[in-house]
């Protein structure tokens, strides 16, 4: 699939897709949308009404603006860097909607023990990718992956979804990648959520420069069964799929209880 991003300059992308025509600052410190942020603009384009957005680890705030430009109503766009969120701020300027976007720095799992139900989608794209990778790939700048095994962070967002979305009618918005342990993450959304599709799927390579030689975490993952990549054509594949979970499941109704009753 090809990227809806031209670079114009240094520091400065275009983007040309859903939500239309605008230019998105990059910066050094801050991460850059991947092709995982576009398979979840893809995720966001299948909901009809999106209401009131909670962007969590919105980075430089590309997902909030494409969300505001989407029709969102309102979008509260968070993240723990100061520089990601000075750059969502200037980002949502530039795109014309920060009369729709507000932006917070603060820790995503704090912010989601505050907010009670009346969240219409909640976008869960915080730290994910395991230091194993992140580091290889220079993601998550000046070397603070802050994402740990790559599921930590991810599954407290899960468990603070339910706590603010609407509990009939919201969405959480969940990209799934192979290099994280995606069965944790799927027991939990199983858990909590009754429904959910897959509205966005990519399968990426990983640089040979950085995957090769001494791949001893990664292969103890894989040997593990946290991490799934598979090898094609001299390289290291991964794939993501995004999915957009609803259906609540009000506590006590939740597969495991349902089992026992
Ligand atoms: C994958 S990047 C987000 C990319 C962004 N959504 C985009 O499409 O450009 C993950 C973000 O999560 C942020 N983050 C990490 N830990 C966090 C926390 N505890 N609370 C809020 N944000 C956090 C990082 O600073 C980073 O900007």
């Amino acid at each position: 699939v090809a990227s809806h991003f031209a670079q114009l300059g240094p520091n400065l992308l275009r983007w040309s897709g859903p939500g239309g025509t605008f230019d998105h600052e990059v910066a050094p410190d801050v991460f850059m949308p991947s092709l995982t942020s576009e398979a979840i603009v893809e995720a966001l384009e299948t909901i009809d009404v999106l209401g009131t957005v909670v962007d969590v680890g919105c980075g430089g705030g590309f997902l909030s603006v494409v969300a505001a430009r989407l029709g969102a109503a309102r979008v509260v766009a968070i993240d723990v860097s100061v520089d990601a969120t000075q750059l969502a701020r200037r980002n949502a300027a530039r795109a014309g909607v920060a009369d729709r976007v507000s932006v917070v720095c603060a820790d995503g799992i704090e912010a989601l023990r505050q907010d009670h139900g009346a969240v219409d989608v909640l976008i869960n794209d915080i730290s994910g990718v395991p230091d194993a990778v992140a580091t290889r790939l220079g993601w998550y700048p000046g070397g603070h992956t802050s994402a740990g095994d790559g599921i930590t962070l991810p599954l407290r967002v899960i468990d603070g979804s339910a706590r603010v979305l609407r509990p009939d009618t919201g969405r959480l918005v969940q990209p799934l990648g192979s290099v994280q342990f995606t069965p944790a993450l799927r027991r939990r959304l199983d858990h909590l959520y009754s429904r959910r599709i897959a509205a966005a799927y990519r399968q990426f390579f990983l640089p040979k420069q950085q995957f090769s030689g001494d791949l001893a975490d990664i292969n103890a993952l894989r040997a593990q069964g946290r991490m799934r990549l598979w090898e094609a054509r001299g390289l290291l594949w991964w794939d993501a799929e995004v999915l957009v979970c609803s259906g609540l499941r009000r506590p006590g109704t939740g597969p495991q209880s349902s089992a026992r009753s």
